[in-house]
């Protein structure tokens, strides 16, 4: 079989590194994409191809999309991961504030995905993988635009996987509940935050970055043709529906 490639965004650390690490280690030639340069990535992932570019700039993705054309001439699985998840109260959101939670989160897979779909389409085979979030289940109060934009993130999964089923691409959504991730430790996770979402679940532990390889690689893999437009929500248990 041809070797497969994948792109993740947001890979120079958190859940991103780890998602392109576990590809590579499955064989997989790895771009990532992020604003900040991925050299601790790099040095854990063989063959990576490092790009610096913002995700909510068209131009700058299309760019980027060629450059992983021209290094892997081919392109099959798009990790859609960068993201942000500010916690502020509701009444303190300003619409500039709203627009780039929507801007990275929602919009930037729609244009991440757009240039990436004619190689995928070449390709006849693809795995698009959004990284949502469990807090569209659990809807907290200080996540207001957050919440909306991962929930919207879930309604392009669904709607995308129906535009895209034709090519052989599936399109699929993975909701964490809080992981421990530099960034989750700086903010959410701050100030017992940690310890009030594992009250929540069912599994007695801090979910870690490692702990969603597992559903990354069953969602990309060769076997899941059929599945697609789905949620997969791996929360511990803290959010059932
Ligand atoms: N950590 C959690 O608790 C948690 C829980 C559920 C979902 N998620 C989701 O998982 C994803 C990764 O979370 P994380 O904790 O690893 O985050 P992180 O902050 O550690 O990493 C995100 C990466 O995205 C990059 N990025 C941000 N904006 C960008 C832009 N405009 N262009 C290019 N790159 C950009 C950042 O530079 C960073 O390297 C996010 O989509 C987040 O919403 C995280």
């Amino acid at each position: 079989m041809q070797t497969r490639t994948a792109l993740v965004t947001g890979a120079a650390q958190g859940l991103g590194q780890e998602f392109a690490v576990a590809l590579a280690g499955r064989g997989y030639r790895v771009a990532g994409l992020d604003l900040a340069p991925q050299t601790e990535t790099a040095g854990k992932t063989p063959d990576y191809l490092g790009l610096v570019a913002d995700v909510t700039d068209e131009e700058q993705v299309r760019a980027a999309l060629g450059h992983v054309i021209d290094a892997f001439g081919t392109l099959h699985v798009v990790v859609n991961n960068a993201g942000v998840y500010p916690a502020r109260p509701f009444e303190e959101t300003t619409a500039e504030e709203w627009r780039r939670i929507m801007r990275v989160n929602l919009e930037a897979p729609f244009l991440v995905t757009r240039a990436a779909l004619p190689h995928l389409k070449a390709a006849g085979w693809g795995r698009v993988v959004n990284i949502a979030s469990a807090a569209v289940f659990t809807a907290p109060p200080d996540m207001v635009p957050y919440v909306a934009s991962k929930t919207g993130l879930i309604g392009f999964t669904r709607a995308l996987a129906a535009a895209l089923g034709p090519y052989g691409i599936t399109v699929n959504a993975i909701a964490p509940t809080m992981v421990r991730t530099a960034t989750a430790e700086r903010t959410v996770g701050a100030d017992g935050g940690f310890e009030f979402v594992r009250a929540q679940q069912a599994v007695p532990h801090t979910q870690e970055p490692s702990d969603l390889v597992s559903t990354l690689l069953y969602v990309v893999d060769e076997g899941s043709g059929f599945l697609t437009g789905q949620t997969l929500n791996v929360s511990g248990g803290s959010a059932f529906l």
